[in-house]
């Protein structure tokens, strides 16, 4: 049985005070109640400190949005995974779309992202998933096979023992237009397969996540699917309590 997981991608949003609130909240609902999946929050590098102190002791885990892929050295602007454990740090997203499309992170840097959060014992969630052209295409299976791959060919299939994978189809991120859970569980069913055929046992434990305004009305739909374990939230992750539905309705 795999554990379901919820994580919160705050992406670039909210101030300081908001965010400490939002955690807060979020810290307090989850108290409250002890019927919840697994949940983290993936916050801008500078909160990381103030969000580390809030969640320390709590069941809301912390998480980057970006990890550098190299150690330490002359890489401006980039954030090192040793860095990122200093502050608590467990989950990094790795290839999230909006860094593929906007800042040119590529497969190869993905997976070397990906190996640099592992070295340090962060769990990458590997970000994977279509666009609309290439779903219209017919070819969503192909490219996510490829996104997968890279990352097989550098860390090697044990690695995805400590990593999730976030199945996002880029047309349905911040639309409003969610897949449907059969259009879902088709792509998760896919990837599990394609890792079942190099390892099962693996393929049989790995956390697969949706993401793509999932929300509280079609969290449960989603997660109900066998291949679903769960969600990468952007938009509804930003209010307590619609996230907190969104954890309960695992
Ligand atoms: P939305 O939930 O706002 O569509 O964002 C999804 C996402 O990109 C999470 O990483």
């Amino acid at each position: 049985m795999r554990q379901s997981l919820v994580v919160g991608n705050w992406k670039m949003n909210g101030t300081l005070a908001t965010n400490k609130l939002l955690a807060e909240g979020i810290v307090a609902g989850l108290n409250a109640s002890s019927e919840s999946a697994a949940c983290a929050v993936c916050v801008p590098f500078v909160y990381l400190p103030s969000i580390g102190d809030i969640v320390k002791g709590s069941r809301l885990g912390l998480g980057a949005q970006n990890i550098a892929n190299k150690a330490s050295g002359a890489f401006t602007g980039e954030v090192a995974a040793s860095m990122l454990v200093e502050f608590g740090c467990q989950y990094a997203l790795v290839g999230h779309s909006e860094r593929r499309t906007y800042y040119g992170d590529t497969n190869q840097t993905v997976a070397e992202r990906f190996c640099q959060a592992q070295e340090q014992g962060i769990t990458p969630i590997l970000c994977i998933g279509e666009t609309l052209a290439q779903r219209e295409n017919n070819q969503t299976f192909a490219v996510v096979e490829e996104q997968l791959d890279v990352v097989i060919a550098l860390a090697g299939i044990h690695a995805f023992s400590k990593a999730v994978i976030a199945y996002e189809p880029v047309w349905a991120i911040g639309t409003g237009k969610t897949a449907t859970d059969e259009q879902a569980q088709e792509v998760h069913h896919h990837i599990r397969s394609y890792i079942a055929a190099k390892d099962q046992t693996i393929a049989d434990k790995i956390q697969i996540l949706y993401g793509g305004s999932a929300k509280p009305d079609n969290a449960k739909g989603l997660f109900a699917m066998p291949d679903i374990d769960g969600g990468l939230i952007g938009g509804a992750s930003l209010d307590a309590e619609s996230f907190l539905q969104i954890c309960h309705s695992i």
